[in-house]
């Protein structure tokens, strides 16, 4: 079997459309602009390319972008006074701490500062307890576009036996309780998981999120499987420069599983979609 390829970067574009759309009516029909606030601490240079492409993006959409870039150093109480500033905010709909951040700063304590109805990323520990018992939230950028492919590929889920590799909270666990919530048996494997091959090949649904450059080989894949990819890992070429790869060894994979998302144009734009598209959601539910 060769593997149908799911086109993040199409559906992406798509999801991006529909909310350009929605942004056009809430400015005509509310006079009301969506805004996003990112907000960087430090000079990593992953995070700023994704900070860069966030915030062209949201331009792209019509919405408004506010970019806040601090010094590496900066003190926690002033990163809580700006979270607070951006609270108060009525122009901004959406708050983004870009993670991690430097070591003297409590991710926890920041992430859980963002009011909850701003929280676009889903991490404050009110949408964790909202998603996992079911209530309305916001979710999380990067499950949220893997669901969103899974359904638009698959259908309905129900029953599906689906395993997630890796436990994250930016990843595993909330994609975990969105596949329970679309009634999959969910198994979350991990690096101590026993006969990691054997688990993985019961799987109708993989969704691997290890950070381990092409860990998943095709012979752990049940044939027909449909594998989503989050990995992004940039290793070396042996006849030099890099390239970007996934979790799983796609050709490999490909060979056997029934659909695949490709690294790069497979989840990474679904993430930045969805990002938009929770945005557009804040600014609406905050104005009824
Ligand atoms: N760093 C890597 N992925 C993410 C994400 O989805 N959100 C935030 N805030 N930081 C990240």
């Amino acid at each position: 079997m060769t593997a149908t390829v799911i086109d993040g970067k199409a559906f992406a574009a798509t999801v991006r459309g529909k909310v350009a759309e929605h942004v056009t009516r809430l400015k005509e029909v509310h006079g009301i602009t969506p805004g996003l606030a990112v907000v960087l601490v430090g000079e990593d240079p992953a995070s700023q390319v994704y900070v860069r492409s966030k915030g062209k993006m949201t331009v792209e959409v019509g919405m408004n972008s506010y970019e806040h870039k601090l010094d590496v150093d900066t003190s926690e109480e002033a990163l809580l006074a700006l979270i607070d500033q951006l609270n108060n905010d009525p122009a901004v709909h959406g708050i983004l701490v870009q993670l991690p951040l430097p070591d003297h700063l409590d991710s926890d304590l920041v992430i859980n500062s963002i009011d909850p109805a701003k929280d676009v990323d889903g991490f404050h520990i009110s949408n964790v307890g909202l998603l996992g018992t079911g209530q309305k939230s916001m979710v999380p950028c990067t499950p949220l576009g893997c669901l969103m492919m899974l359904r638009d590929h698959l259908g309905s889920l129900s029953g599906l036996n689906a395993v997630v590799v890796g436990r994250s909270n930016i990843v595993g666990k909330p994609m975990a309780q969105l596949l329970l919530g679309d009634s999959c048996t969910v198994t979350i494997a991990h690096s101590r998981t026993k006969d990691l091959p054997a688990v993985v090949r019961q799987a109708d649904i993989v969704v691997a999120a290890v950070g381990r450059p092409q860990m998943i080989p095709g012979d752990w894949i049940k044939p027909g499987a449909t594998v989503i990819d989050v990995g992004i890992n940039r290793i070396e070429k042996p006849e030099g420069g890099t390239r970007l790869v996934g979790d799983v060894d796609y050709d490999s994979c490909a060979a056997v599983a029934g659909a695949i998302t490709p690294v790069p144009g497979g989840v990474g734009p679904m993430t930045i979609a969805c990002l938009l598209a929770n945005t557009v959601t804040a600014c609406s539910r905050a104005n009824g």
